[in-house]
């Protein structure tokens, strides 16, 4: 099966992922509207609570390459990355709560109801929704706004 582009970048940054606590490794990959493409996996530490997302530090990225304003379109992956390197694990990742919560920022920044492909580990278990999907009734700066704060 041809495996999404943007899922494939997403799964190759999940290798990179820093993950020794929870054995759980993550890629994401963001695009702009432009069709640049910046990755980030998760990163993990020995004071667990400090653990970082994939698509936030993607999204972190995405700020210094393009702006946050510029994110058109995201893939997150993952799973249990084997001894052999595969990543293991049948149902996509999706995004956590609070991530969620950070590609609703970006997304009420460039005004796009930004699409988010999630992937399982070998790519073959796609899942394709928008943010608002994802997030309905979502709080961002908008809410702020319309409040004059
Ligand atoms: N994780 C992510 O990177 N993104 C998500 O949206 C879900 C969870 C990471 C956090 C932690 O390092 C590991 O997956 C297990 O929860």
């Amino acid at each position: 099966m041809d495996r999404h582009p943007l899922v494939e970048q997403a799964r190759v940054a999940a290798r990179k992922a820093y993950a020794p606590y929870s054995k759980f490794s993550v890629g994401c990959a963001v695009e702009s509207v432009d069709g640049e493409i910046v990755v980030g996996a998760n990163m993990e530490n020995a004071c667990y609570r400090l653990g970082l997302c994939a698509e936030l530090s993607a999204l972190t990225a995405a700020r210094q390459a393009f702006g946050l304003d510029k994110v058109a379109r995201i893939a997150v992956a993952g799973g249990h990355l084997g001894v052999d390197g595969a990543l293991k694990g049948e149902a996509p990742v999706t995004p956590c709560g609070g991530c969620r919560q950070a590609i609703y920022e970006a997304a009420d920044l460039s005004g796009l109801d930004v699409e988010v492909i999630c992937a399982n580990g070998d790519g073959t278990e796609t899942m394709v929704s928008t943010i608002r999907q994802l997030l309905p009734h979502g709080f961002g700066p908008a809410s702020l706004a319309d409040a004059g704060a």
